[in-house]
């Protein structure tokens, strides 16, 4: 990952990292990621892990690379809870992880910022020694929708600057996720984000004094109002809600977010295109019948995200470097400090 967003800071665009738990989900990343000629980030949450189970995980990556060869692709572990975690997935395969430092091994806590420092450095010592990619993570996301986060509005645990500094410099991570007032799931706005919610001004703060650092924005999807609307249409029951709108993710891309987080449009794309089915045909059965809408209706949205967050085109730019490659890059850096 690493590679693929020093690639992406050179020519100016931010990557999605879109969560995944099953064959159809990677279908049509990698489907989106072939029309719109993209690099890919695959990311799997724990809850992933546990649900797909690794080694089918890691069989159907291996299918995505002989499939779609042309594709630069990244397998990395979404929200990291201990070292432990970060081992496993690194043991596993995933070519990049995430130690979630910012909260307590129960994804829940808000941690101290030494403990922080501690797990990631460790974990940024047994990675980088395997050409595997780091990111950290310092402020907290508001919410505990989707079982990750500090709880409260999002505003309670930003990012303050002059800690993200000390943090980069201790601990050594490729990229940094940073608390700007997201959380994740459907539920992250009651209206329209403005500069109060949404603190696209703290992002700017930390960029400025961070040029060089890849920043990564979590709960990032901007659950659009017709895909709500087709859940509610076909028997759903959201409440009114709003994401992050695109066009601050654009702003934030302006100003060094390389890597932003997609989960829950999928999962509202997905959801709405099954309903969908189960409405209208309800003498259908066969899983094929509303996985193939579903699978398209996902691919649709990563698609557009491509084109947003301006992957597209940027496929061919580079030939993925091996991870014993990645190794020596890494201890290049160290033999220079
Ligand atoms: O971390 C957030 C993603 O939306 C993954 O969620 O833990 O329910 O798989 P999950
Ligand atoms: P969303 O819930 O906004 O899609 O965020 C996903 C995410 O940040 C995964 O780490
Ligand atoms: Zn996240």
């Amino acid at each position: 990952m690493r590679q693929l967003l020093d690639e992406a800071a050179k020519g100016g665009y931010g990557v999605g990292a879109f969560n995944v738990n099953n064959m159809e989900q990677i279908q049509s990343i990698m489907e989106a990621a072939r029309e719109t000629k993209s690099p890919v980030i695959v990311q799997a949450s724990r809850g992933a892990r546990a649900y797909s189970q690794d080694r089918f995980l890691y069989h159907l990556m291996i299918a995505a690379t002989e499939i779609y060869p042309e594709i630069p692709l990244v397998l990395h572990l979404d929200h990291g809870n201990s070292p432990e975690t970060c081992k496993s997935a690194i043991d596993m395969g995933f070519t990049s992880v995430m130690m979630d430092g910012s909260l307590m091994a129960d994804g829940k806590t808000p941690s101290s910022f030494e403990y922080n420092v501690k797990v990631t450095r460790e974990v940024v010592e047994m990675a980088h020694d395997k050409g595997v990619t780091v990111e950290g993570e310092i402020g907290c996301l508001g919410g505990i929708e989707d079982g990750h986060g500090a709880g409260g509005d999002g505003l309670s645990h930003l990012t303050d600057p002059e800690q993200a500094i000390a943090f980069v410099e201790q601990t050594g991570v490729d990229a940094l996720a940073i608390a700007i007032g997201t959380s994740h799931g459907a539920y992250k706005f009651s209206s329209k984000p403005t500069g109060e919610t949404l603190k696209m001004d703290t992002l700017i703060a930390i960029h400025k004094r961070l040029p060089d650092t890849h920043l990564v924005m979590h709960g990032s999807s901007s659950v659009p109002k017709d895909l709500q609307d087709v859940i509610n249409q076909y028997g759903g029951k959201l409440k009114p809600t709003w994401g992050v709108p695109v066009e601050e993710i654009q702003l934030g891309i302006k100003n060094g977010v390389r890597k932003i987080n997609v989960d829950t449009d999928n999962r509202l794309a997905i959801t709405g295109a099954i309903r969908k089915v189960f409405m209208e045909k309800p003498e259908e059965f066969d899983p094929r019948s509303y996985m193939k809408p579903a699978r398209d209706a996902m691919k649709k949205v990563v698609a557009q995200r491509m084109t947003q967050f301006g992957q597209a085109g940027h496929a061919g730019d580079y030939k993925p470097i091996p991870l014993d490659e990645m190794r020596a890059f890494y201890q290049g850096m160290l033999a220079s400090v």
